[in-house]
């Protein structure tokens, strides 16, 4: 059997940040040889890039090896050899209990590290031997400058990570373990990969971080940009349409940046801000360094700056010590701001934070119930919003195909997921689109002309 390229097998789990990561694993491993395939079967390489923030992550994550092992020993009784290795932040955070518990585990290695993956590579597949591999070291330092340029077009919108890692130390979470201290990237850097993504099609950028806001890169001048600046210059570049960042910190969200939203047209009016709770002994015990008030005020003055803004949060119901009386005041906040789409969870300890330590512990059922109610409420606003927009006309960037024949999806300045009926040769277009329908998730509409006449499908 013949084959001119190896095959990779990356399966990611978890946040943008991961997918970002997978997508530059891939470019590394590029020039060794290794093209992406879609099952762990026959894979010369298979990665499980992996999250930390769910529930029984670790579980999963063997859950999949034992599968993997199976595909493995398939593999070396064929006469060939699997490289099996578990990277992200279960990696981080678990990796001698992982290289201990699964002797078939070649690599080890943290989110801070894969720029070494052709050294690990070579010990794994070294002529005089293999050596297993666990590489946990959290300096970012080097990672960003090491990272080879990226290999393909990215997509009409894509991610751009400009931050990494967190000093915030919400108790009830793992990212500052397992991502280590907040680290911003060079602002030229970025600039260089903005345009490179352009120059590929990229219309819109999502600048990513796990604390994007506290972004604080470096200029050729050694002067230090706060994100405001960055997304300014950002919307300098030609061929670049739309900007948009994500997660936030409430505490991190300065004048400068609030007035960006205003000034930047650019800068979609859409905005990810994690609150969690909406009081304030629950975000005492979360450690947020926030007040539900303090948090009003910044979603007034966003408000005043940029009035059509659309917002969305992360929340957690049933910390430690949560009361009916706090869960209230979560549901109060929530009427009080008018999302238009949230994320919202289960409390649940994730080893090694302070939450997993603290009492008070709230029951699975009154979780449940809370919890429901939670999302009866966020499901109502986020439909309001949606069907507010019907009748409307918005500008639509079409980012891929849709599920249907002649059908096209796109995503509205408020994020929106839109269905729109279009010819597939649209694709990367930004074309206005009468609303006509709105769903729970999404809304859909046609392509009106620039009389206002609404195209027959045909035609587009
Ligand atoms: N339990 C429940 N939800 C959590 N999140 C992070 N850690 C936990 C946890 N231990 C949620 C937070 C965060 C989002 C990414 O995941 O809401 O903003
Ligand atoms: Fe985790 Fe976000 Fe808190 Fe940082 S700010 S510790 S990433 S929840």
């Amino acid at each position: 059997m013949t084959q001119d390229h190896k095959k990779l097998y990356i399966k990611t789990w978890g946040c943008q940040m991961n997918v970002y990561d997978s997508n530059r694993m891939i470019d590394i491993l590029a020039p060794f040889g290794y093209k992406t395939t879609e099952t762990a079967d026959d894979a010369d390489m298979v990665i499980l890039n992996t999250c930390h923030i769910r529930e029984k992550a670790t579980e999963k994550v063997f859950s999949d090896l034992g599968r993997i092992r199976a595909q493995k020993q398939i593999k070396k009784d064929a006469g060939g050899k699997m490289v099996v290795a578990v990277a992200g932040c279960v990696a981080q955070a678990e990796g001698e209990y992982i290289m201990d518990r699964a002797p078939y585990v070649d690599m080890v290695f943290g989110p801070q590290t894969y720029h070494e993956l052709p050294e690990m590579m070579a010990k794994v597949l070294g002529a005089y031997g293999s050596e297993r591999v666990v590489n946990t070291e959290l300096t970012t330092d080097d990672k960003f400058d090491k990272l080879p340029e990226e290999a393909e077009s990215q997509g009409v919108s894509a991610f751009l990570s400009v931050q990494e890692g967190c000093d915030k130390f919400c108790t009830f979470c793992v990212v500052p373990y397992t991502r280590g201290g907040e680290y911003s990237r060079p602002v030229q850097q970025i600039i260089d990969e903005a345009k490179r993504m352009v120059d590929g099609g990229t219309r819109e950028i999502n600048l990513l971080g796990q604390n994007v806001n506290a972004f604080h890169g470096l200029d050729t001048i050694g002067a230090t940009w706060g994100l405001g600046r960055l997304i300014r210059e950002m919307a300098e570049i030609d061929g670049l349409d739309r900007i948009r960042y994500t997660t936030s910190h409430p505490r991190d969200m300065d004048e400068d940046l609030i007035e960006t939203h205003g000034s930047v047209e650019k800068l979609m009016p859409f905005l990810h801000l994690p609150v969690q709770s909406g009081s304030d002994r629950i975000l005492k015990l979360m450690n947020r360094k926030h007040t539900a008030d303090h948090y009003r005020d910044i979603i007034a003055k966003l408000r005043k700056a940029r009035p059509d803004l659309a917002l969305s949060s992360d929340f957690i119901v049933g910390f430690p010590g949560e009361t009916e009386e706090d869960h209230q005041q979560t549901l109060k906040l929530v009427e009080d701001i008018g999302y238009t789409s949230c994320y919202s969870f289960k409390y649940s300890p994730r080893p090694g934070t302070p939450g997993a330590n603290m009492g008070g512990l709230v029951h699975e059922d009154i979780k449940s119930r809370r919890l429901q109610e939670l999302q009866a409420l966020l499901n109502k606003q986020q439909i309001e919003f949606n069907e507010q927009t019907i009748g409307k006309t918005l500008p639509i960037l079409l980012d891929r195909k849709g599920r249907h024949e002649g059908q096209m999806h796109g995503r509205s300045p408020f994020m929106q997921s839109v269905h729109v009926e279009a010819n597939e040769r649209l694709y990367g277009k930004i074309v206005d689109v009468k609303i006509d329908q709105a769903l729970a998730n999404s809304v859909s509409g046609q392509i009106v002309t620039a009389d206002g006449t609404v195209m027959k499908k045909t035609a587009a």
